[in-house]
């Protein structure tokens, strides 16, 4: 793990009217690391997210990315720089199949032109078949390679979650940001998607901030956790150190899950 930081917020602020959904919030994201974003409902972790990816533009406070401003990048950029997102409510083509959906995010990357796609030109052979591998590649690595032919709608819930999560890798992110990614789910998928997660850092060496309500997987999972309250820091540290601050017992953890 390198000391600089993949990602750094600083004094960020996001206000909507009168009301402060994030209000001066700074925290960082290991290269490499898991971190967890944690907080009661409306405590503002989603609109961190939308922040980070240019959906919001700052009010006030800086995201750095590898020590590089990007709170003034369009959602584009910032995607191409290898800042890729999975929703809190999944967007997946629901009427494509689990390859195309894949498949057609690979094509984020292809290289080919119109005229090469058109006239089915050696490049755009070569990259299709290179892309199709690549799909098949990510669909069994996330345990999907046999409902490659199922449509997403039909999908199980817990493996549409895993789709997406597939879709966002095949954008070849160096920080993945997953908001509530096991929202839904049975325990045993729960603890699944734990693992999953961290072979997904190893193998695909990136960098992940994964917002999450299920305690088990946040503490599990991640090697440090920032805890948001009405827009604010409430605590930030391991997840022992978390754990044990009674203002987060308080605020969170004392609170029935949902
Ligand atoms: N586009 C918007 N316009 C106005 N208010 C917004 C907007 N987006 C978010 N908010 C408000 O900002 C606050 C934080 O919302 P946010 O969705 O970030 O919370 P959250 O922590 O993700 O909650 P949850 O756990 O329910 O997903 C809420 O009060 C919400 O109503
Ligand atoms: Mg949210």
């Amino acid at each position: 793990m390198s000391d600089t930081p993949i990602l750094e917020l600083k004094g960020l602020t996001k206000r909507f009217g009168g009301l402060t959904a994030v209000g001066d919030v700074s925290f960082k994201v290991s290269e490499g690391g898991i971190s967890g974003l944690i907080g009661p409902n409306g405590a503002g972790k989603t609109t961190i997210f939308n922040l980070i990816t240019g959906v919001y533009k700052v009010t006030a406070g800086e995201v750095l990315y590898r020590g590089n401003p990007i709170h003034n990048r369009e959602p584009y950029q910032i995607a191409d720089a290898g800042v890729t997102r999975t929703f809190q409510n999944i967007r997946l083509f629901k009427n494509l199949s689990a390859f195309d959906n894949v498949y057609t995010a690979c094509h984020t990357s292809a290289q080919y032109g119109i005229v090469e796609a058109l006239c089915r030109l050696p490049r755009f052979r070569r990259e299709e078949r290179a892309l199709k591998e690549k799909t098949r590649g990510l669909l069994e690595i996330m345990g999907l390679s046999d409902r490659a032919d199922v449509m997403a709608n039909n999908l199980p819930y817990g493996l549409q979650r895993r789709l997406e999560i597939t879709r966002a890798l095949a954008l070849d992110p160096k920080l993945l940001l997953l908001d509530e990614p096991a929202a839904g789910m049975n325990p045993d998928e729960t603890l699944n998607l734990m693992k999953l997660i961290g072979e997904i850092r190893d193998r695909f060496k990136l960098s992940v901030l994964v917002i999450e309500h299920h305690m088990d997987l946040i503490m599990g999972v991640c090697e440090h956790i920032h805890v948001l309250n009405f827009g604010c820091t409430l605590a930030d540290g391991s997840p022992e150190q978390v754990a044990g601050d009674p203002r987060v017992v308080d605020a969170y953890l004392g609170v029935e899950e949902e």
